[in-house]
């Protein structure tokens, strides 16, 4: 597979086989990931990768713990209460893709927080991964954590995982860092739910869309 083929063919998996994932490949995948870029080399990602009861753990406390929007403390405030266009509309369209994928109506409330337990477990994923950087050096470590983060996903892919990164699981940090020995100078970004694709899962079918070019770039100097 050739890079574009991959960049373009990546997507979000949000349903895995329950077959674990061996150690030495996670490792090949995590040393293949931290060759992206960071200012100034810094390579400020750091990443907890869990597993087995620590994991069921984790799955356990934090779909308990999934409530309203209102009641979330990620280290990032999350703004999907004050989207406004476009990404309203975007955000809007994705989860309805999401949703309609698996049959559940918009105003079904019950399925939909069930959505939300499951994700709040990994989507079930047998590997979990933390990612946070240290809190102080602030933007540009996140912006090299994410460069990390894409690359991470593509690498899984030669392995035949799939990936999906989650702000669904660093909801409630304070669950995290107990359990992960988390200290507060670091921030917490996202999760990713890594593992095998239930390559027959509704959820899995679709694609998601993207904007024509044009309403991200601007050019100049070009004929
Ligand atoms: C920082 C971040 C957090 C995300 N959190 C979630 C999540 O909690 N649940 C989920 O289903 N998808 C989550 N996603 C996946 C996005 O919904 C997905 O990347 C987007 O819809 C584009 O789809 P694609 O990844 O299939 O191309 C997240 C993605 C990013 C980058």
């Amino acid at each position: 597979m050739d890079v574009i083929e991959a960049i373009e063919s990546r997507k979000s998996i949000r349903a895995f086989r329950p077959d674990p994932v061996p150690k030495e490949i996670l490792t090949r995948i995590l040393e293949v990931a931290v060759r992206a870029p960071s200012t100034d080399n810094t390579q400020p990602w750091e990443f907890a990768i869990v597993t087995g009861p620590i994991l069921d753990g984790l799955k356990k406390a934090m779909s308990e713990k999934m409530g309203a929007p209102t009641e979330f403390t990620p280290d990032i405030p999350f703004p999907i209460l004050s989207y406004k266009p476009p990404y309203l509309d975007r955000s809007k369209k994705q989860g309805k893709k999401v949703f309609e994928s698996m049959g559940i109506a918009r105003d079904d409330w019950p399925r939909r927080m069930e959505w939300y337990r499951y994700m709040a477990r990994f989507m079930d994923a047998p590997v979990g991964l933390i990612l946070y950087v240290e809190r102080y050096l602030g933007a540009y470590a996140i912006l090299d954590a994410g460069l990390f983060l894409e690359n991470l996903m593509l690498a899984a892919m030669n392995y035949g995982l799939g990936t999906c990164t989650q702000m669904a699981v660093v909801l409630y940090p304070d669950i995290l860092r107990r359990a992960l020995n988390i200290p507060e100078s670091k921030l917490i970004l996202c999760g990713v739910a890594i593992g095998y694709p239930d390559e027959n899962a509704p959820v899995n079918q679709f694609r998601s869309e993207r904007e024509p070019l044009d309403s991200f770039a601007t050019w100049y100097g070009f004929d």
